[in-house]
């Protein structure tokens, strides 16, 4: 953490933070936004600079571009301080925030514990890639507890995995709980926070690394794609940092400019979705046609009262489970015929957005089965009547099988 940091914690509120973390570092000439920095040589005046410049690679200094320039920086800072952690790396996508410190924690004969409820490529990237470099992987049901998962563990194991919730199920996890049992056998916590940022403080509940796909909230418009790996500990850095730049991991400085100006205006974003988010899960778990509406945040869903002890807020971003009368195919018609919702991956964007989570899933530890067909809505800044009366329509197509 930057002295910066460290007197800004201490004195100002998240929010104030959240506007002006990061701009101290911009070298931007008293601009508010820093201007994009992009290239790739930097030209050194003599030999004695260039070896400076050499034996101080993973440091804030101008080297070579992939390294990281001024616009990278303030990001970096920014991502940091939501996160409460110390450092953070920005790299070319979520998915490489995942995978990225998989490799850095993980080598040839460890084994790793993995949710049943991550992230898609997550899995394939531990059946395919990690298995090919000899690490094992066991996947867990995600509401799992501390006395099981500890059962699971192996005297190998080096990495135990969360994602809380998961990002199509939505179940929450005990992530302290987890976390001692992964701290008292050696192995490191990775986190895939993306569902709670800004609402989930993962240092404080035992998390070691913790993953953004700044593609959502923090770029906030849908057209970019970038991720941001945070740590708490220098020793935790080094090894992220190292690993990082050995896999030549950069980030477009245009693509971070971009996330620099969505994250300025993400609390707000934030707030109004969350809030309608609530109206609209209201509104669905309230039809005969809903069996159960997956919401941390709705009271009464699944896993309300761990979210209710270890968050703050919620996304806007939830699933939707029918009745089991509704087959897949009324089900597809009705996110067809959709006015307001778009059908497309991804999430955290200004747009209201669905996809169908049956026939999507793999899973292996037994979670994922709701007893009838689960959708995924994400709400975006759109009016929640507006989005009301679409569902109510799209609700009458489901009728009609
Ligand atoms: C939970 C979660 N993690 C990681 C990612 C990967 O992000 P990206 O699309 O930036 O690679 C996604 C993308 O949908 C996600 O939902």
């Amino acid at each position: 953490m930057t002295d910066n940091q460290d007197a800004s914690r201490a004195k100002h509120n998240y929010f104030t933070r959240l506007s002006h973390a990061g701009r101290a570092a911009t070298h931007s000439h008293g601009f508010v936004n820093p201007p994009v920095h992009r290239g790739s040589t930097l030209l050194v005046p003599d030999i004695a600079t260039r070896k400076a410049s050499s034996a101080n690679r993973f440091g804030r200094q101008l080297t070579y571009g992939v390294g990281g320039t001024p616009t990278h920086w303030p990001l970096e800072d920014v991502v940091a301080e939501i996160e409460g952690g110390t450092r953070c790396q920005i790299v070319s996508s979520g998915l490489a925030a995942v995978t990225t410190p998989l490799l850095a924690f993980l080598k040839a004969g460890d084994h790793l514990l993995m949710t049943d409820s991550a992230y898609g490529p997550t899995r394939n990237f531990c059946d395919g890639l990690l298995t090919r470099f000899g690490v094992t992987t066991t996947y867990y049901h995600p509401c799992i507890t501390p006395e099981e998962l500890e059962k699971l563990v192996q005297p190998n194991t080096k990495v135990v995995f969360v994602e809380s919730p998961g990002s199509h199920t939505f179940e929450v996890q005990d992530v302290p709980g987890l976390a001692k049992v992964a701290h008292a056998h050696g192995a490191k916590v990775l986190m895939d926070n993306t569902w709670g940022i800004h609402h989930f403080q993962p240092f404080t509940h035992g998390v070691d690394v913790s993953i953004q796909a700044l593609t959502k909230y923090v770029a906030g418009h849908s057209d970019i794609i970038l991720g941001g790996i945070t740590v708490n500990s220098e020793a935790d850095w080094e090894v992220l940092r190292s690993t990082s730049s050995t896999l030549g991991q950069f980030a477009s400085p245009d693509d971070c400019w971009l996330a620099l100006r969505g994250v300025r205006t993400m609390a707000v974003r934030m707030e109004r979705q969350q809030k309608s988010t609530l109206q609209v899960a209201t509104w669905l778990s309230q039809q005969p046609e809903v069996k159960q509406v997956l919401y941390p945040a709705l009271p009464g869903a699944p896993g309300h009262d761990i979210w209710k002890r270890d968050f703050t807020g919620a996304c806007s971003l939830f699933g939707v489970v029918l009745q089991p009368q509704f087959s897949e195919t009324a089900m597809h018609n009705m996110i067809e015929s959709l006015d307001l919702f778009g059908m497309g991956a991804s999430w955290g964007g200004y747009e209201s957005l669905v996809l169908p989570t049956t026939g999507f899933l793999t899973r292996s530890a037994g979670s994922g089965d709701f007893g009838g067909n689960v959708m995924r809505l994400h709400v975006g800044l759109e009016s929640p009547d507006d989005l009301i009366e679409d569902l109510r329509e799209g609700l009458g197509v489901l009728r009609q099988g």
